[in-house]
């Protein structure tokens, strides 16, 4: 990870923080010092380019970097799909996604011309062994000129044989690189067999497995919260932590997606690798370095911590749920079967889990993990339950709650330190639970970047940072697999939960078995 990202968060001056601080609710926004730092000249080759992440977020991702001027018109893009299409054609297709989908974005005509003039398309079907891929060859300048990043929004299954298409039409350059969209296969035994695949053509340090979660401002600031404040790490083991619980939390069902869906689920689209990410990063051990390889070994060993889950354990740790229909605030929205249109499935829409990780720092402490569609509402949040005082000198008759750090990843952006303070007035002592609250909106102006183009542009500078090793995949896919299996020999029950609700009730009864509820902020 480069500095750049850290010092997009500048705390305030320490003016600011110490003589100011009754006045820091009122105080203007921090102005950001974000600045974006010139690429050199690329070519991207955008597999899938017709797609819908092409649509929603590559082009508009590309877009936004070029107005802001980190890269320029020496670079280009270029869109490969199947359907026939003109280059004009296909410009009117990404212009007409962007009003679409970029709305809040102000796209001036001025500037679309400009970086339209930098897209092309090429149609391949990359499926046919008689397919002439001559088309993208003649785009490409001469090998070795320019970056070459080769984008593969397609299924996985077909990774391997593109990559292998581009080497045998030569375009394989010694700066090129692949970026490979998750998920990376369907279980274990498939992710391994993609990463050989492409492992043929190019070296692991070529290859950028992407979760864009990695790519999210807040998820970078787990790192600076963690190991830029002296606060936090004494405190951040089994000897003052209760519990950890991660949610991903969405409003929205399964889309124009279904068919990948069905065959999915929400452990092989959510857990395997964001949710897994997310922990990693909340639990791992201090990195010696922010560098690619210091971050992605600590994460790894986390990963091999993880308790395996059993076929004797799997029914009081997991929960799987499927939605049915019901109301999303104030609409009607129709059950899964419907979306998928399917009579019958019992693809899980929704997870909970209570993971453990078997090593010193975290023996004992539970990491509760739940991701849904069609819940309440959009909600992505980290909660460090801290214990309770070890002994209350305020008399039986004052309950003292114990301290929460919640980590708000979207929307609403934010770190809330939970704190017990002495409610002020006459009447004794009494103890109200108040929030240290840091919220983006009041602190930064600043634009918050689609994940995707930080993560496009870190392909371009050679950073891997925040892009996934192939041992953590396969690591991330060993843990997975045993629920499949568990879930599979066990028959365990798809619980329905209505759309709109917090997921099915035996996800509450998980912790209430431990005593414990999911945190309500
Ligand atoms: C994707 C999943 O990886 O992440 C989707 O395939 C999910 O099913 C999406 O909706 C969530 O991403 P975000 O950035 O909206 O939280």
């Amino acid at each position: 990870m480069t500095v750049e990202t850290l010092d997009e968060m500048n705390p305030p001056s320490s003016r600011d923080s110490i003589e100011d601080a009754g006045a820091a609710r009122s105080a203007p926004p921090i102005s950001s010092a974000s600045s974006f730092v010139p690429v050199d000249p690329f070519e991207i080759v955008v597999f899938g380019g017709t797609g819908d992440l092409a649509r929603r977020k590559l082009m508009p991702s590309l877009f936004h970097r070029f107005c802001d001027g980190q890269f320029s018109s020496d670079s280009k893009i270029i869109a490969v799909s199947r359907s026939k299409h003109s280059r004009q054609e296909y410009l009117d297709m990404m212009r007409a996604a962007y009003d679409k989908y970029s709305k809040d974005d102000v796209c001036a005509d001025k500037e679309w011309e400009a970086f339209a003039k930098i897209v092309d398309y090429v149609a391949i079907d990359v499926m046919d062994v008689k397919a002439n891929w001559t088309g993208l060859a003649e785009r490409l300048s001469q090998p070795d000129e320019k970056i070459r990043v080769f984008y593969l929004a397609m299924p996985p299954r077909m990774f391997a044989d593109v990559c292998r298409g581009l080497k045998a039409t030569g375009v394989v350059s010694s700066n090129s690189r692949v970026v490979l969209e998750k998920p990376l296969g369907t279980d274990y035994k498939s992710a391994r067999a993609i990463n050989e695949g492409v492992g043929e053509v190019f070296a692991e340090d070529r290859i950028y497995r992407i979760d864009h979660y990695l790519g999210k401002e807040t998820v970078q600031n787990l790192l600076a919260l963690r190991f830029g404040n002296i606060l936090f790490e004494p405190l951040w083991s089994n000897s003052a932590i209760d519990h950890i619980e991660i949610t991903a939390a969405e409003s929205i069902g399964v889309g124009g997606r279904g068919a990948y869906y069905d065959g999915s689920g929400a452990l092989r689209d959510m857990v395997q690798n964001h949710l897994l990410q997310l922990l990693c990063l909340t639990t791992m051990e201090t990195p010696a370095s922010l560098s690619a390889d210091d971050v992605r070994t600590e994460k790894i060993k986390v990963l091999r911590a993880l308790r395996p889950i059993t076929p004797e354990s799997i029914g009081h740790v997991t929960v799987r749920g499927q939605y049915t229909r019901g109301h999303i605030e104030n609409e009607s929205v129709t059950d899964y079967l419907s979306d998928v249109g399917l009579d019958r499935s019992s693809t899980e829409t929704y997870v909970a889990i209570k993971a453990s990780i078997e090593n010193w720092r975290w023996a004992g402490v539970p990491i509760y993990l739940r991701t849904g569609k069609r819940m309440a509402s959009r909600r992505s949040e980290i909660v460090i339950q801290f214990k309770s005082v070890p002994h209350s000198v305020f008399g039986a008759e004052t309950h003292l709650n114990a301290n929460r750090l919640v980590i708000r990843l979207q929307p609403d952006e934010a770190v809330r330190l939970w704190l017990e303070i002495k409610e002020p007035g006459a009447g004794g002592l009494r103890l109200k639970t108040l929030p240290l609250n840091l919220t983006y909106a009041d602190n930064f102006t600043v634009r918050y970047p689609d994940a995707y183009e930080r993560l496009l542009m870190d392909v371009v500078r050679g950073n891997l940072s925040l892009f996934m090793r192939r041992d953590e995949v396969e690591q991330a896919w060993h843990w997975v697999d045993a629920i499949l299996a568990g879930w599979d020999s066990t028959n365990q029950r798809v619980e329905l939960y209505p759309a709109g609700e917090d997921g099915p009730l035996e996800a509450e009864d998980m912790l209430k078995a431990d005593g414990r509820n999911w945190s309500k902020d």
